[in-house]
């Protein structure tokens, strides 16, 4: 996710310190180059060496640092990085960078600082809800920093209430979009995603092994560029990004019913779900028994096709997307399937791919044809995302 990407974390003395050790390795397993500034009182609740040993990096904490300060370190800092994190932000660091003072390294070099900033506050409820940090809060938000409100919870200090750290994953989703163009901000996007479920009776399904992990990785790229992303998942769909409304379906029938609600002149709709072709006829409410019989035969019925579906409504989105998951002979297929379905584009790829981390595959529109290269799914899913955007409206 983070691939190629620097990343400035810069932290502030509150109790959860520690918790950005787990953030920093998080941030650098997902391909981030990190480097650290803490301040002092952050250096009384974690020694800087935690984050030496993980970063691989020297940890800045001295304005006055001689060999750093002959190149001018505290705005060269600011300028190796795509973005800085200041977590925890402490209400001090939160005041000092609403009034502009800069008496230490990190908050001196905020002063020098024209790079996207994303705050995670974390302090004890009374101080989080005081009128002096809400208001600095406020105002930071009006000249554009990035401000990921902290949890409900259990906090170090024994109280319950408004004030804990985001977990680590949640505060990487929100530096995702600080590192993306802005280009969807005025489209709505639909997705769906995962598995359908059609149950037999109270405990039996028949379903696929769809993980739903595309879909919900396309979901996050869109909204981290902007638009506005609606999920429809089928079960066990994950959850990845901020800011993406989603819909939970089980069966093929009610995926279709939120598709059409949701996906009514929307700009653009992408079926990756793997939707059952077929349901039961007859649904038990009961569990079958065994009985004593050695075969049985069940009727089956067929579903509608969502995607053509979509793409025929009268209130058509500008774009529709289909998959088509083949075993063999994917491209010929893909493209009967393109044209079948009235589809302006669609990607084909190998069942093989269907639960696994890793995706490659073709992507087919009526004026081109592309290989998608074999890679990590969010990796893949972004390739799409920009196929997607280069299909003129
Ligand atoms: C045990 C302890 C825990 C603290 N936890 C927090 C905290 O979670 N959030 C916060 O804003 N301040 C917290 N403080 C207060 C800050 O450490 C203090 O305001 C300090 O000046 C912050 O310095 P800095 O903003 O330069 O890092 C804590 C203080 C102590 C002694």
């Amino acid at each position: 996710m983070f691939q190629h990407k620097k990343i400035l974390l810069a932290i502030g003395g509150g109790i959860a310190v520690y918790r950005i050790a787990e953030l920093a390795r998080l941030l650098i397993k997902q391909g981030a180059h990190i480097r650290c500034v803490m301040t002092e009182s952050a250096c009384a609740f974690v020694t800087p060496l935690t984050f030496e040993a993980l970063t691989g990096e020297k940890v800045h904490r001295h304005l006055f640092d001689l060999t750093l300060e002959r190149e001018m370190g505290h705005i060269q800092l600011v300028r190796w990085a795509d973005v800085v994190v200041i977590a925890p932000a402490t209400a001090n660091l939160i005041a000092k960078l609403t009034h502009g003072i800069a008496d230490d390294l990190l908050s001196t070099m905020m002063q020098a600082c024209d790079v996207p900033v994303l705050l995670a506050p974390a302090m004890n409820t009374s101080m989080w809800e005081s009128a002096a940090t809400q208001r600095n809060i406020q105002q930071l938000k009006t000249s554009g920093f990035a401000i990921l409100a902290p949890n409900d919870g259990f906090l170090a200090c024994g109280e319950h209430g408004s004030g804990r750290l985001p977990e680590p994953q949640n505060i990487a989703d929100a530096i995702l979009p600080l590192l993306m163009p802005q280009n969807l901000s005025d489209e709505h996007w639909v997705i769906n995603a995962g598995p359908t479920e059609e149950p037999w009776d109270a405990v039996r399904l028949l379903t696929n092994r769809a993980s739903g992990t595309l879909g919900a990785r396309l979901a996050q790229i869109a909204a981290a560029m902007g638009a506005r992303v609606s999920l429809i998942a089928g079960p066990r769909t994950p959850e990845f990004g901020h800011g993406i409304q989603r819909d939970n379906v089980q069966t093929a029938e009610e995926m279709l019913l939120v598709c059409e609600h949701r996906g009514r002149a929307c700009d653009v709709f992408v079926a990756t779900a793997a939707v059952s072709d077929f349901r039961f006829v007859d649904i038990s409410q009961e569990k079958m028994k065994r009985g004593d019989t050695t075969q049985l035969a069940v009727s089956l019925t067929s579903n509608i096709d969502i995607v053509a579906h979509i793409a025929a409504m009268q209130e058509r989105p500008k774009k529709v997307v289909a998959f088509a998951v083949e075993s063999s002979n994917h491209l010929a297929f893909a493209k009967d399937k393109m044209l079948q379905k009235g589809v302006d584009a669609i990607v084909a790829n190998d069942v093989q791919n269907m639960g696994n981390n890793h995706a490659g595959g073709w992507w087919l529109d009526h004026h081109s044809q592309s290989t998608l290269e074999n890679s990590s799914k969010y990796e893949f899913a972004q390739q799409i995302v920009h196929k997607i955007m280069e299909i003129p409206s």
